[in-house]
């Protein structure tokens, strides 16, 4: 029989992450919960596509709108109506996928950390070994919460018994089904179907037993790396789980050549991409679906978010949250960057500066204490310390623009809506309500006013002696 290659062509994936999640003690569904920045169900989608196999189908149930949300065009989706176990889940997931496939590959949605190429190799073993079902265990320290795979005296797979139905005996055992296994689609949704209740849900884990009866052949094989197939349950897990995907991701990072001078204070979320010699200090954030080109300088103590940051970016002591800098962009420190901020090339922001929703041109410099929200900011411009865009209105946010090569003195506000033309000179200290033509001075200002002698005046009269208010 032809089966496609390894038989990759002929299996069908199916992701269950239909459960509350009970042991979270959480209003949010547990496959929402994230996982160095990425919900738990999005690391085990990602790991079938890097598996190389075709799009997962995923039962859901809990929140389903919400977990539907963020898989789309990453995966099908399947309603599990009532949450009535792993075996009706599976049940559920069949049904929707129709005839075709020769088998199923299952792997639970709370099993983030699963390798690609161990999904690779439990394919190859099932095809190997010729089992109606192969599979995945491991060794665990502590087996407590898992299925444990119970095995005859031959040493083959007699059972799993889930802890709560365990003997004294049976809990002893530490190898444990990590729920990732391929199974023969032939006879399964029978088996499913028929499969005993326990209270209100029916154990996928019972259609071993099943097969067995039939006389069946079923495998387990044990995965090295008992970490990598973790099963979260409870936050503690997800504590756990959090430790070793950021360990992996600085690694990963460190093997490409990003210098991480204290990996135990950085953190770097999932989906990070950092280019080679870029130098990440210590206390430094790198959060979300965060870009960084090569020979970056950032931290310490920084927070970036969800942002592209060009080649020669240098970030310190600051934050920044949804904004794109260009190359040789210098930020810090203490200066934050909110959304909408884009920064061209050899841009400088120094300290006590934010921005929100701005784009600033080519060279030009906020060197220190500013506000810039809303506006369009050209090349070569100069922002004075102390400079305010006062875009808001109590009702509406205004937009500001300024010139290329615009000046603009200490301590000005600007009230927006207003355009400050190119080349335009703004006198320090001024409070600017109309448009300034390019080229031209505002100083918008009171006058200043010289008493001569004041002073000596007022000590003659005995002013200096009076008592103090
Ligand atoms: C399950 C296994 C256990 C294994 C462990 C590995 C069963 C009965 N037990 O236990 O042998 O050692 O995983 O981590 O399968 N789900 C649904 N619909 C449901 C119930 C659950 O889709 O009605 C999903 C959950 O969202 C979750 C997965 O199935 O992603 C596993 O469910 P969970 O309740 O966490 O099972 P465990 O008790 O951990
Ligand atoms: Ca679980």
């Amino acid at each position: 029989m032809f089966t496609g290659g390894m038989g990759l062509g002929n299996t069908a994936v199916v992701i269950l992450a239909a459960g509350r999640g009970t042991r979270m003690r959480s209003a949010m569904a547990k496959a929402l919960h994230p996982l160095g920045g990425v919900p738990l169900v999005e690391h085990v989608v990602r790991a079938v596509r890097l598996a190389g196999l075709s799009t997962p189908w995923v039962v859901v149930g809990f929140q389903a709108e919400r977990v539907e949300e963020i898989l789309e065009a990453k995966a099908y989706s399947v309603r599990q109506p009532l949450l009535r176990g792993t075996g009706d889940a599976l049940l559920r997931a069949l049904d929707a996928i129709g005839d075709g496939y020769d088998q199923v590959l299952v792997l639970y949605g709370d099993g983030p950390l699963v390798p690609p190429d161990l999904i690779q190799e439990l394919l190859a073993v099932h095809q190997a070994g010729g089992a109606a079902c192969t599979l995945v265990s491991t060794m665990m320290p502590d087996p407590s919460g898992y299925g444990r795979i119970v095995r005859a005296a031959d040493g083959q797979v007699a059972a799993i018994a889930e802890e709560r139905e365990a003997s004294p005996a049976q809990r002893a055992i530490r190898e444990i089904n990590t729920g990732l296994g391929v199974w023969r689609v032939a006879g399964l949704r029978r088996i499913l179907a028929e499969l005993p209740w326990h209270g209100e849900e029916q154990y996928l884990t019972d259609a071993v037993t099943g097969l067995l009866a039939q006389g069946a052949k079923v495998e387990a094989m044990v995965a090295p790396d008992c970490k990598r197939v973790m099963g979260i349950n409870t936050r503690r897990e997800l504590a756990e789980a959090e430790a070793i995907m950021r360990r992996l991701t600085l690694d990963r990072m460190l093997e490409a050549g990003v210098t991480i001078l204290d990996p135990a204070t950085t953190y770097i979320d999932a989906e990070v991409e950092i280019g080679q010699d870029t130098v990440i200090h210590p206390m430094t954030f790198l959060r979300g679906a965060t870009k960084v080109g090569r020979d970056c300088e950032l931290g310490p103590m920084t927070t970036i978010t969800a942002s592209r940051l060009a080649d020669g970016v240098v970030v310190t002591r600051s934050v920044v949250e949804q904004s794109v800098l260009a190359s040789k962009a210098r930020v810090g420190p203490f200066s934050h960057l909110r959304a909408g901020t884009s920064l061209d090339r050899d841009v400088k922001i120094g300290n006590f500066v934010e921005l929100k929703n701005t784009r600033v041109g080519i060279g030009t410099k906020a060197g220190h204490h500013a506000y810039l929200g809303d506006a369009t900011i050209g090349g070569r411009v100069n922002i004075g310390a102390g400079t305010i865009i006062v875009n808001y209105d109590g009702i509406a946010k205004n937009p500001t623009f300024i010139g290329d090569e615009a000046f603009v003195g200490c301590n000005v506000n600007l009230v927006a809506p207003v355009e400050i033309g190119p080349g335009a000179y703004v006198a320090a200290g001024s409070t600017v309500t109309q448009n300034v033509p390019g080229e031209a001075l505002a100083i918008a200002r009171a006058r200043q006013e010289n008493k001569t002698g004041w002073v000596t005046t007022w000590k003659l009269q005995g002013g200096d002696r009076a008592p103090r208010p």
